[in-house]
């Protein structure tokens, strides 16, 4: 009879912390944040997680009456280890949401398992238009290449930019810049006269170079991805590029806020485009980038940063207006629409394409107070991608 009584007892407490533990998950709302923390693009992954916990810490971590767990993951910037560890995280975890993707392959890789599960997958990072059109539960607080491409070559040839040499990383967002700089340079009456390639893992710029200093164009036109822009600029002043009359232009991604300040002053004067300075002059931007250095001294945020932090909002937003109780389907409609004030300035997310709209800014690599920052000088507003195919 006691030995009864015990066993009972023990099923008791085993079936109370049972249902403790579906309680917990019932009441837990789970982001898998999968980010390249070493690797090629480690910078892009320190940016992104220290920006989302900045927004939790700013909006707390209970919405709907839900908590937030965020669950970081390194992928070692290789996207099979990407997609290998979503599919971890939505069987294992049971993740609400997929989010991070630092570069165009691991988001692409990850795609198939945000439509097999219906997780929403939120593309923080990387930029290739192809992306939001792998999945419909894809939604993207980044940017595309092509969107930002646009602006600069509509900006150089009336600037004095006639021939231009463009120089990309071999793979989906430097192809697109490649594309939609070209296109659009001609329709203004200017040429690129030459297109590069180089490799996306460990390039060596110099061979690039020195090929375009024999072609000698008004202008060299550059995308490289986050982190690698500073070998870019160190090779071309000390090939003495500028001096030989030849321009340095690109997308944001060369001027990148992680890297500017520490390329000297051979940066100064460089005109890039795209959609996210530090040195964003509003209210919004400025509260953002003074809180984010407070919490992670040494560091300013980039346009990755903004991009998480974002996408944050736009994961939070979605909890809200679903009331906590919505699956995957139900979080991407509330995602579809969202338009709020960023630090880098007013953006929506297009309900038919899931794809962010934003201004683009034109910008001034100078000196404020001491310090190297992009400087926006104009801008274009409500920039859609103008890549999308459907
Ligand atoms: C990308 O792989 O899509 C990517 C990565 C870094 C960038 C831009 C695009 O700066």
């Amino acid at each position: 009879m006691k030995k009864r009584m015990f066993l009972d007892a023990c099923a008791l407490a085993v079936a109370a912390l049972f249902s403790a533990n579906v309680m917990a998950q019932a009441n837990t709302f789970k982001i898998g944040l999968i980010l390249p923390m070493t690797g090629q693009q480690a910078s892009t992954g320190r940016q992104i997680e220290a920006a989302a916990r900045l927004y939790m810490a700013q909006n707390g971590d209970t919405v709907a009456g839900k908590k937030i767990e965020l669950i970081v993951k390194d992928d070692t910037t290789v996207p099979t280890v990407t997609k290998r560890l979503a599919q971890e995280l939505v069987v294992n975890d049971k993740v609400n949401v997929l989010a991070g993707f630092g570069i165009t392959p691991s988001a692409l890789a990850t795609a198939p398992i945000a439509t097999q599960s219906k997780t929403p997958q939120v593309v923080m990072a990387a930029a290739t238009s192809i992306i939001t059109e792998a999945s419909p539960y894809i939604v993207r607080t980044s940017f595309t290449l092509a969107q930002v491409s646009v602006a600069l070559a509509d900006w150089a040839p009336k600037n004095g930019i006639k021939t231009v040499v463009s120089l990309v990383s071999d793979y989906g967002p430097g192809i697109d810049a490649e594309k939609y700089f070209k296109e659009r340079l001609a329709l203004n009456g200017a040429q690129v006269i030459e297109s590069l390639r180089v490799p996306m893992r460990n390039p060596d710029f110099a061979p690039f170079l020195q090929k375009v200093r024999d072609l000698k164009p008004d202008a060299l036109f550059v995308f490289v991805p986050s982190g690698a822009g500073a070998a870019v600029m160190k090779q071309f002043l000390e090939r003495g590029m500028d001096k030989a009359g030849i321009r340095l232009i690109a997308t944001g991604d060369v001027t990148d806020d992680d890297q500017l300040n520490d390329m000297g002053d051979g940066a100064l004067g460089v005109v890039t485009s795209h959609h996210y300075s530090a040195a964003h002059p509003s209210a919004v931007n400025k509260k953002f980038v003074a809180a984010f250095e407070k919490a992670n001294p040494g560091m300013r945020p980039n346009f990755m940063a903004v991009g998480g932090y974002d996408g944050m909002r736009v994961i939070y937003e979605a909890l809200r207006i679903t009331k906590g109780v919505g699956g995957g389907d139900a979080l991407v409609a509330a995602m579809k629409g969202q338009i709020f004030e960023s630090p880098r300035g007013p953006m929506y997310i297009d309900a038919q394409t899931r794809d962010v709209v934003q201004n683009v800014y034109l910008r001034k690599v100078e000196k404020v107070d001491g310090k190297l920052y992009n400087v926006e000088f104009d801008v274009i507003k409500d920039v859609k991608d103008p890549g999308k195919t459907k």
